[in-house]
């Protein structure tokens, strides 16, 4: 292996690999070269063939086979480290190793990328190099909001598919909120008969419109997921942010309504009643549901952003209150926290919130499994790794939050008058320095986060998050040390050509 001081040809891969060495000559083929290897990969190795020819417009084919992949004992020890992968490019052919289907499928995205810039048509041309990858962190998440703006099937799928060609493994799906309720519990049909249902006086969705997901077509998204090597977490939001289901069931409000779904933004002080015992057969209904749809360990429960005012002037939350022994309303929310954290562990699954789960729980005991994704700055996860909680980290204040505008000029779109530039998402890192060792153990990794308030259309939502979620999923895959903004912005004019080539929306401007 020769180590070149310039590389032979630009690879401009995203996110940047760990090792690369480059080597003489290149690979070259007429057309695609054909993928194959080890039977228990078949399925990556199918996969990948498919989104390949699809990518470039071309007939799925029977070429030789020149991409071999290959089982190998453990690459590297540890959780990420079963996600590693090693390709290898030489004039002769190229090997994929990895001991694990996420490492060959993250393997083959970066193969994805370096024939998406490198095939010319007709020729494919690859310089002849060795990458030994893995990540850094084993949360690389993504959350959409499906509730402000409905996304289809279809947009889902053709986001997860780009967010896997960066490494990106989890898929945060935001779906209940004010504004919408997005998906069937058979014991309470009004939650889609009514909930999902918006009169929408902003833009023209029309109210008639199917606007939640059946069973069929979530189960279809996992599992389009799950071959993409993309853990679904879904999200429903309580006890705020619950008006389309209060809309459904008014008797579950303190007041009993009636209430509406909503087409303001902001933050609602009607929430479910924390007096009404009926709230937990609902929340019961609605974790079986996502128990049965949702193979991951984990189920978010929310807890962001919940007024308290209701809960005061409420007789049956004031008799509640009495009855635990509380002083303060407040503490109301870590109560229900802990029940919903202890019914989601009897169904063996893990919960996960909004940094204000912390508050008021010190004394009810939180569950230590309980995982906190840190979203008002990044004192949520340095206060709850302190406290023995893994984190997600997901500040608003620290590059993932990819609802705010790119740059500081009226045109741009986006909320309110935050600014996250590309370059403040590859700033992200999740592990701060006010972290101890142990702390840092507990840092899962970070996610960024796209609200769709103001997101109407697909195209809105594209131009958001890309190339920002690139500039994250290098942040959250390479070591702190490799991390270099101007190595990173000299790549992405090749990789925004990618995005063009799969047809994503990508914003241009400056990058910070
Ligand atoms: C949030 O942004 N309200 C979690
Ligand atoms: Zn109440």
């Amino acid at each position: 292996m020769v180590m070149n001081g310039a590389p032979p040809m630009r690879i401009d891969l995203i996110p940047r690999p760990v090792h690369l060495e480059y080597g003489e000559g290149f690979f070259q083929s007429t057309g695609l070269p054909g993928i194959g290897g080890d039977r228990v990969f078949q399925g990556e190795m199918a996969l990948a063939a498919e989104q390949i020819h699809r990518d470039l417009g071309l007939p799925l084919g029977e070429e030789p086979v020149k991409v071999v992949c290959r089982e190998v004992p453990a690459l590297r020890e540890g959780e990420p480290g079963q996600e590693a992968y090693r390709l290898t490019v030489t004039p002769g052919g190229i090997t994929l190793e990895a001991s694990t289907g996420a490492g060959i499928y993250h393997g083959l995205q970066t193969l994805r990328q370096l024939i998406l810039s490198g095939y010319e048509p007709n020729t494919l041309t690859i310089p002849a190099l060795t990458i030994n990858d893995y990540p850094r962190f084993p949360w690389r998440g993504c959350m959409l909001d499906v509730s402000r703006h409905f996304y289809t099937p279809a947009f889902i799928k053709k986001l997860l598919d780009v967010l896997s060609l960066h490494h990106i493994n989890v898929f945060h799906w935001h779906l209940t909120d004010d504004q919408g309720w997005r998906f069937p519990i058979p014991a309470y049909p009004a939650l889609i008969e009514i909930g999902s249902k918006c009169r929408n006086t902003r833009n023209s969705h029309a109210p008639e419109l199917k606007q939640f997901y059946t069973p069929g077509e979530i189960r279809d998204l996992v599992a389009y997921a799950g071959a993409r090597h993309i853990t679904v977490v879904p999200e429903v939001d309580l006890p705020g942010h619950t008006r389309a289901a209060l809309a459904a069931y008014p008797e579950m409000g303190c007041t009993g309504g009636p209430y509406s779904v909503d087409d303001r933004h902001g933050i609602f002080s009607d929430v479910l009643c924390a007096g009404n015992d009926r709230i937990f057969d609902l929340v019961e209904a609605v974790f079986d549901t996502l128990a049965d749809f949702f193979p991951a360990p984990y189920v978010h429960i929310g807890g962001d952003e919940v007024p308290v005012s209701r809960w005061e002037a409420c007789p049956k939350c004031r008799r509640r209150l009495g009855e635990l022994g509380f002083e303060r309303p407040r503490q109301l929310q870590g109560w229900l926290t802990v029940r919903f954290a202890q019914m989601l562990k009897s169904r063996g699954k893990i919960p996960l919130g909004w940094d204000e789960v912390l508050e008021d729980t010190e004394t009810l005991g939180l569950p230590p499994e309980l995982v906190v994704m840190s979203w008002r700055g990044q004192e949520g996860g340095i206060k709850a790794s302190a406290a023995g909680h893994r984190v997600v980290m997901s500040p608003s204040s620290d590059g993932c939050y990819l609802d705010y505008r790119n740059y500081d000029l009226p045109e741009e779109p986006g909320a309110g008058s935050r600014i996250i530039r590309v370059y403040d998402a590859y700033m992200n890192d999740p592990i701060t320095p006010e972290m101890t060792r142990d702390q840092a153990a507990l840092v899962l990794g970070g996610q960024g986060n796209l609200w769709s308030e103001l997101l109407y259309a697909d195209r809105w939502a594209e131009y958001m998050l890309f190339p920002r979620i690139c500039a994250l999923a290098e942040a959250f895959w390479i070591p702190r040390e490799l991390k270099d903004f101007a190595s990173f912005s000299g790549r992405l004019p090749v990789h925004q050509k990618r995005l063009d080539i799969l047809n994503i929306l990508s914003y241009r401007g400056p990058l910070q």
